[in-house]
């Protein structure tokens, strides 16, 4: 009988407060499931709306902003941005533009020290150094690669096209071997950024590509003062030996060295001071942006200074450079035009010597 008498005041109290823990909880889960959403792509979420509206999708840059051979390309408020894969219709291209992606970002899987293709590299990743697989407004993206080559370079006194300039990162930032021109792994590579640079129109030099320039400090950068700054603002991640730290399968780089056996050689572009501090200033420490930069102008050079003082692989390279007086202010090796010292070439004061070459 005394299952018919209604449940006392006490337990339809707990009833309410259970369901309304209940929506407490279903309300949490859902907002934990969409912060790392957010996270993840709040960045484009912005982007679109502050964008949508003047942005006319997959529309080729020439079309959009109408620009001539010298402006630059998507002048306006747009930096450049590479397009979507989903506009590729040939199969064929698109199965080589994934595969290219695939290896700008895990290089070291399928190249590295064991990669499954083929061992011709130290283990780091085209993506260390070209952020999102090449793609982040000034993180040393490939933008203006396909609009701009091939092309003539001082380093080595030729026109360059594609296949030789990656084969330059290979044998100095990757201190590895050349890939051969008509393997499977160039020719992805070639179409992959070929791909992501077709919204740019020949000959022109697309906004936000590259490194973003930096001024020259009026002293010369010190590895002394680059040290403090690597204690507080790079070891967490890079190491104190700067080695960085391998995946667990070890086929690839969590963080990768800055300095040491497995690091670029002294032939890489990152060896120039302007370069590594370009670099840093607006890419580093992880998460920092050319919007959002977290070290001043001197702890770039200094940074700089400190980490290219550390050993490194040597790579001879009697035939770079073959005209002296094209060499940039800070190539750390004679012979020069000019009679500043090697050791001012490295770390500067540069801007007399930049003075120099013009007169
Ligand atoms: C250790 C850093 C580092 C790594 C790793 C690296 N690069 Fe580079 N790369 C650079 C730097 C720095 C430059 C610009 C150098 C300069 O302007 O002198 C550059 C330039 C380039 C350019 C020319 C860009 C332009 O706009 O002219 C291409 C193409 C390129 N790299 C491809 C690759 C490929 C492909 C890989 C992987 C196989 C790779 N890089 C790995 C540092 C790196
Ligand atoms: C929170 C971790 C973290 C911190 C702190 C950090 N980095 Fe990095 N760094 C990374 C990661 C991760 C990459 C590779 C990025 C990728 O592959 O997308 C990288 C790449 C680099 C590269 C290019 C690749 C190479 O190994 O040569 C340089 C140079 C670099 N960092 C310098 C610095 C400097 C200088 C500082 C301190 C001012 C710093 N980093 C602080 C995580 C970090």
């Amino acid at each position: 009988m005394d299952n018919f008498t209604p449940a006392p005041q006490y337990v339809r109290e707990l009833h309410r407060i259970i369901s309304r823990l209940l929506y407490l909880i279903l309300f949490l889960v859902l907002v934990i499931i969409a912060m790392p959403l957010l996270f993840l792509y709040g960045d484009r979420l912005s982007k679109w709306m502050t964008t949508a509206p003047q942005q006319l999708p997959q529309t080729p840059m020439s079309i959009r902003t109408g620009s001539s051979q010298n402006e630059p390309a998507n002048s306006g408020s747009l930096f450049w941005s590479p397009p979507e894969t989903s506009t590729i219709v040939d199969a064929d291209l698109l199965k080589k533009v994934e595969y290219g992606k695939k290896l700008i970002q895990h290089t070291s899987v399928y190249l590295g020290p064991k990669g499954s293709v083929a061992q011709i590299s130290n283990g780091m990743n085209c993506q260390n150094c070209h952020l999102d697989a090449g793609t982040r407004v000034f993180g040393n993206n490939y933008g203006s690669v396909a609009s701009t080559y091939p092309k003539f370079r001082a380093r080595s006194g030729s026109t360059e096209d594609i296949y030789k300039r990656v084969n330059d990162c290979f044998e100095r930032s990757l201190n590895g071997k050349a890939l051969d021109t008509q393997s499977a792994e160039m020719q992805a590579i070639r179409s992959y950024i070929e791909f992501i640079g077709s919204n740019v129109p020949k000959g022109t030099k697309a906004e936000g590509s590259g490194l973003k320039d930096l001024a020259f400090l009026d002293r010369a950068a010190d590895p002394a003062l680059g040290k403090k700054v690597y204690d507080q603002k790079c070891v967490s991640c890079h190491q104190p030996n700067g080695a960085g730290t391998l995946l667990a399968d070890g086929n690839e780089y969590v963080y990768p060295p800055l300095w040491g056996p497995a690091s670029y050689n002294d032939a890489a572009g990152l060896f120039r001071l302007s370069n590594f501090a370009r670099y840093v200033k607006y890419n580093m420490p992880l998460g920092a942006t050319y919007e959002n930069p977290q070290l001043t102008d001197e702890e770039a050079w200094d940074v700089a200074a400190y980490i290219n003082s550390q050993k490194r692989p040597h790579k001879k390279t009697p035939l770079d450079w073959p005209d002296i007086s094209k060499k940039p202010v800070d190539h750390p090796f004679g012979p020069y035009k000019d009679s500043f010292s090697e050791v001012q070439h490295k770390f500067g004061p540069f801007k007399p010597i930049q003075e120099f070459y013009k007169k």
